[in-house]
């Protein structure tokens, strides 16, 4: 398959770049770098061995992205194209509101025009944040609790709607968990801006001596240590759940929405302990308030993936502390060379 791949140059694009590569696709980026560098091209080269194609252009942009259909004929889409900070995002909320929904329908009318009916649309287990509790399972209520996450809930019915006006499109909504790790060969990895929100780069950050200590937000939820539980996902894994969700896009029309996790959940101090024995490097901590907006435990329920994608996650949290590690011992200041 021919799969466009918007916002290809970022964290998930990146590391979904090389599985469609590695399983015979041909994948072309379409990225305006707000949130990634030109780097990764060079890096993309060297692990799959090919010339990279890559247009810069802005997807909210109809002159910039139209070039990009005009001069290709692809299979598929899929969309990362976005921004992703939840805390920016509450300062914000017009930038998100504005990009990430701009984004979508922009891409979504220009394949219309050009006969490109299939996307895969990366959403966020944040759409069960508002409702529930863990495991999350696809069919359950969904409301978001910052703007960022309402842009991905938004983002789902534009799309469901799509797919419901017109019976020639095939949308599969991703609704990813907790993405951390890197590829194998620390070329390609998580390269945050600034001080990072997340918390497997922030202990990275705190390994490589760059930030002083973790702060673990709240020690007082109904978890196995009283800290936070979370679905911590491999980013290869990811990545190889979307070639699944391309393959299922080909052969079926509608709208269908899978989790992509593990199904396992571990803990704040679960992680730390993982990172600190995996790589043998200490990783100090304090014990904070609670992170407004945080729940206590966000974990999957991924048999929907397993019997229809056929895909489940196959990396450990061992796989995802060392490569984490791995990344950011050979990149301290990411892709700034
Ligand atoms: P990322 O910021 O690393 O990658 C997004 C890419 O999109 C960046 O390269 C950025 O430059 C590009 N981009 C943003 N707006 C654009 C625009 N208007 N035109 C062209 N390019 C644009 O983020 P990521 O972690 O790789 O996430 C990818 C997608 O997955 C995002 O939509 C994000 O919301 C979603 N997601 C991420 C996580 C996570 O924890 N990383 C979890 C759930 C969902
Ligand atoms: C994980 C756990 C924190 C940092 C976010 C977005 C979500 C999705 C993935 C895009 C929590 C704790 C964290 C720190 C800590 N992104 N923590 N100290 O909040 O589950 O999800 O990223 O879609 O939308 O909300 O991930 O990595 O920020 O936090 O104690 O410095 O680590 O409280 O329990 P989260 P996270």
């Amino acid at each position: 398959m021919k799969i466009l791949l918007t916002g290809g140059a970022g964290y998930i694009g990146s590391h979904t770049y090389v599985e469609l590569t590695k399983q015979g696709h041909e994948a072309v980026i379409v990225d305006n770098f707000s949130n990634s560098s030109p780097v990764v091209l060079n890096r993309l080269e060297t692990i799959t061995g090919k010339s990279v194609r890559c247009y810069r252009a802005d997807v909210c942009n109809r002159q910039e992205l139209l070039p990009v259909f005009q001069e290709n004929s692809f299979d598929a889409v899929i969309h990362f194209a976005g921004y992703k900070a939840v805390g920016e995002s509450v300062h914000l909320p017009g930038k998100y509101y504005r990009n990430n929904l701009d984004s979508t329908l922009t891409l979504t009318e220009l394949m219309a025009e050009f006969g490109v009916k299939r996307i895969v649309f990366s959403s966020s287990a944040t759409v069960y944040s508002l409702f529930g509790e863990a495991p999350f399972s696809e069919d359950m209520t969904t409301g978001c609790t910052n703007p960022y996450g309402w842009t991905k809930y938004m983002n789902e019915q534009i799309l469901r709607d799509l797919a419901a006006a017109d019976p020639d499109w095939s949308v599969v909504l991703l609704r990813y968990f907790n993405p951390v790790g890197a590829h194998e060969s620390g070329l390609i990895g998580e390269d945050p801006v600034g001080i990072p929100n997340n918390l497997m780069p922030y202990i990275s950050e705190v390994a490589s001596g760059k930030l002083k200590e973790l702060s673990v937000y709240g020690s007082d939820y109904p978890t196995r240590d009283g800290t936070g539980l979370r679905d911590y996902i491999h980013v290869m894994d990811l990545a190889s759940g979307h070639e699944k969700a391309c393959t299922y896009a080909f052969a079926h029309t509608g709208c269908e929405v899978f989790n992509l996790g593990t199904g396992t959940g571990y803990t704040v101090l679960e992680m730390v302990k993982a990172f600190e024995k995996m790589n043998g490097i200490p990783v100090p901590y304090k014990i904070t308030d609670r992170r407004p907006g945080d729940i206590a435990s966000c974990y999957a329920d991924c048999a929907k993936a397993e019997k229809i994608l056929h895909w489940r996650a196959e990396k450990n949290l061992d796989d995802m502390c060392r490569d984490t590690w791995h990344w950011q011992k050979n990149n301290p200041y990411g892709y700034q060379e």
